[in-house]
């Protein structure tokens, strides 16, 4: 039976005892509304580990726009029936005081300006909101294995740097995307797309493995051209930006080099909801 824990005692209480028996614990940290994604990750966790320990907390601090926070989609109920079915162990699902009661544990690092790019200059404090979170989270927890989605890609750079730096004994471990059948990468705001923009978002991903075959024929600016050509034609998808960047450093870069990992990073909105995604390039 998965064990449902509000407070930061409950926490510790359940670390402890996990610890005791020797067992090794893995962390899932979710805002909730979970898709197979999700479950995908905490499924990763328990292959890993003994015991998987799961969050749901809308982290408001991460939000950059108090509109965005308000139409997140909730369903707590459904979150804790997904979980208990893959065999969770645990999940937390704190209010903002169990979080966030102590104000000084401010993350100061140097993010080597991984956090200076796509959704860091687009969402000033994001990042900064995303690692207080995970900084308590992992304070909290103490885990062995922390898994993160690669939807998420400059999220989960960013957090792996983090960790580097302050929390070097968690593993991070990375899990691939997750697909709806038409493409469109799985997340919880497609929830707020009714069934015709979220059948019309494949577009999206067509575009990024457009882009993918197109760069390696004519290069990345004349690809970007086209690109744009084919949003600004969309009647319902506007592109925020199309990105070349290394893997690792995540700096921009106007055309691909074999002697480096890099990805093609995507972010457009259809009305108010902002869609990301990204794909790693062939070298
Ligand atoms: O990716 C998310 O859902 C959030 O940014 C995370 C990692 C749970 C932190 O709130």
């Amino acid at each position: 039976m998965m064990q449902i824990l509000r407070k930061a005692s409950d926490i510790q209480q359940f670390t402890k005892e996990s610890r005791a028996i020797g067992n090794s614990l893995s962390l899932v940290p979710t805002m909730g509304a979970l898709h197979e994604g999700h479950l995908s990750l905490v499924k990763m966790a328990l292959k890993h580990s003994d015991v998987c320990l799961a969050t749901i907390f809308i982290n408001p601090k991460q939000f950059n726009r108090i509109d965005d926070l308000k139409a997140y989609p909730r369903n707590e109920e459904r979150d804790i029936h997904l979980l208990q079915e893959i065999g969770c162990s645990a999940v937390f699902i704190p209010e903002y005081e169990d979080i966030y009661s102590d104000d000084s544990q401010q993350v100061n690092i140097n993010l080597i300006g991984l956090d200076q790019t796509m959704e860091g200059a687009s969402r000033p404090g994001h990042f900064q909101g995303v690692l207080e979170i995970i900084h308590r989270f992992f304070v909290f927890v103490k885990p062995n294995i922390a898994v993160f989605g690669e939807k998420d890609f400059q999220q989960l750079r960013i957090i792996e740097q983090y960790s580097k730096s302050l929390i070097p004994k968690v593993n991070i471990l990375r899990a691939p995307i997750f697909r709806e059948k038409n493409g469109l990468a799985m997340s919880s705001r497609n929830e707020r797309l009714s069934s015709l923009e979220r059948s019309e978002a494949g577009f999206v991903y067509a575009q990024l493995k457009r882009a993918v075959s197109l760069i390696h024929e004519i290069g990345f600016e004349e690809t970007l051209v086209k690109i744009k050509g084919s949003f600004k034609k969309h009647p319902h998808i506007e592109l925020e930006y199309l990105i070349l960047a290394d893997e690792h450093s995540l700096q921009e870069h106007s055309r691909i080099s074999s002697d480096k990992s890099m990805r093609l990073f995507i972010a457009c909105f259809i009305r108010d909801i902002r869609l990301i995604d990204n794909v790693a390039l062939s070298r």
